[in-house]
């Protein structure tokens, strides 16, 4: 199965000025659409909005809309649940109402899906206290060990080059976080988003990766000076088993 991970466009109502979010968008739908080896699913790790908006959602929905394949999108610290239910409630993947943390598994896949919802309540950095570890580890459980990938928006791994390393509000939740999965051998891959750069790391067996913001107005790591406002997103190869055999960072021509 092939992934495609898309993360932090930031769509922002009105425009921020000299940034084109909803273009940076399009293009990395037209070229998820050229590749050979088309993707199965298109997973967005949140921020989609800038300003939790409506008027955000349904710019994203329209550009969302023009992919030909499966898409999901995960709520980052920037969105708002209530209005990405009123955005995407028709969508068979969406669950719960208001506020609520947005959860939920894709069972119609050669791999499940499981998304977890890792915003906080007063903070900008992942969450996960001991109602949404249980939670975590439910949603884990009811795959009855088929090999899953994990999305969430904030990375639960350190990364340790960047000036802050660490993404979860407090970090023993991301630890906890962490033990949960290296005990669940059917985790074979975590993606994430919320760093706007790329970073890798392991937990447990499973390979871990954060990616940079599909918005290139706010992707940090380095790109050469050529590539400034050419968007990037992540493609993913998995096995039968569920093991990646390959991934690659996308920057589009
Ligand atoms: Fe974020």
């Amino acid at each position: 199965m092939i992934i495609a991970q898309i993360s932090d466009t930031h769509i922002s109502i009105p425009p921020i000025s000299g940034a084109d979010r909803e273009g940076d968008l399009a293009r990395v739908i037209d070229d998820i659409h050229t590749r050979r080896k088309r993707p199965g699913l298109v997973i967005h790790t949140g921020d989609a909005s800038n300003y939790g908006r409506a008027e955000e959602y349904a710019v994203l929905r329209r550009i969302m809309d023009t992919l030909d394949i499966s898409w999901i999108v995960l709520p980052g610290n920037r969105d708002n649940r209530a209005r990405m239910r009123d955005a995407f409630g028709d969508l068979p993947w969406m669950t719960g109402t208001g506020d609520a943390p947005l959860d939920f598994a894709l069972e119609d896949f050669p791999v499940r899906i499981v998304a977890f919802d890792s915003k906080g309540p007063k903070t900008n950095k992942g969450w996960a206290d001991h109602e949404r570890l249980l939670a975590l580890s439910a949603l884990l459980e009811a795959g009855a060990g088929r090999p899953s990938v994990l999305a969430m928006h904030h990375p639960p791994f350190a990364m340790r080059y960047a000036k802050d390393p660490h993404q979860f509000a407090e970090w023993d939740q991301a630890e906890k976080l962490a033990a949960i999965v290296r005990r669940r051998a059917c985790v074979k891959l975590v993606v994430t988003g919320h760093s706007h750069r790329l970073a890798e790391s392991h937990i447990g067996n499973a390979p871990a990766f954060t990616m940079p913001s599909v918005a290139t107005d706010l992707r940090k790591g380095e790109f050469k000076a050529a590539l400034a406002r050419h968007p990037a997103y992540m493609l993913y190869e998995l096995d039968e088993a569920g093991d990646l055999i390959h991934h690659e960072l996308r920057i589009v021509d």
